[in-house]
């Protein structure tokens, strides 16, 4: 199978989970650390009073109070139908888009842009057109922020020489859930600089989280003008 089209179906089967998790995602679980908390309040500390910003990937909408509590305007952005009914149900009164990562249409309009616990679903191929899309949403001058997951290098190397060896056209760093769904692709941080600082991005604070066999690297950013 060529590489696009295995990667549409990679795609197709994370938009299938999470539209059937939806209804019962945020049973029993909260997605939110204290640190990715903090790097919210952060992003809302630099967006003006009254100014909006985009939650892209939003899922179950988890940080939407937080932002609406604090006088920002929330819009939240998805793929997944069931997660938006899940974030509508939570949030009536906001907005929300079905819109994929890799098909964002904002043109400014947005202080913040925001992107949690979802860029290990975009293949290196895309990241460069999803981080331009950040950009733009925010126009010249605005604040970003994203969380890239890390996990132990040994299981990602596994991941690439047992992708390999069932002749799938898999690239280092991607790591396939359970026998043939899901996807994730884990890039390391000399990667993600060089497509942040390709679309105009600037760092204004990254921090580290180890969890329980993973982690969470956090990047605040800040486009040129901001
Ligand atoms: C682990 S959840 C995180 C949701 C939310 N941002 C949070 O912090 O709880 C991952 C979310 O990314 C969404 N997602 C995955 N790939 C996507 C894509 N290519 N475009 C848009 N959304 C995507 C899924 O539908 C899901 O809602």
């Amino acid at each position: 199978m060529d590489r696009t089209s295995w990667l549409a179906e990679r795609r197709a089967a994370v938009e299938r989970e999470y539209t059937l998790e939806g209804s019962s995602y945020d049973e029993g679980y909260d997605p939110s650390t204290v640190v990715h908390r903090d790097f919210v309040s952060e992003l809302i500390d630099l967006v003006p009073h009254g100014d909006t910003i985009l939650d892209v990937a939003c899922g179950t909408a988890p940080y939407a109070g937080m932002i609406l509590d604090r006088g920002r305007g929330y819009v939240g952005a998805d793929q997944s139908r069931g997660m938006l009914d899940r974030a509508r149900a939570k949030r009536p009164g906001a907005r929300f888009e079905l819109v994929g990562l890799q098909e964002l249409p904002f043109d400014g309009g947005f202080a913040g842009v925001m992107c949690t616990d979802a860029m290990e679903n975009v293949p290196p191929e895309d990241w460069p057109r999803v981080v331009e899309a950040f950009r733009r949403a925010l126009g010249s001058a605005g604040h970003a922020y994203l969380t890239v997951e890390q996990i132990d290098r040994a299981e990602i190397e596994g991941a690439f020489a047992s992708g390999t060896h069932r002749g799938w056209p898999i690239v280092p760093g991607e790591v396939i859930e359970g026998d043939t769904a899901g996807y994730h692709f884990y890039p390391d941080r000399t990667q993600v600089l060089g497509w942040l600082t390709g679309a105009g991005f600037a760092i204004v604070r990254e921090e580290d989280e180890p969890l329980d066999g993973y982690g969470y690297h956090h990047l605040l950013l800040r486009t040129a003008d901001a």
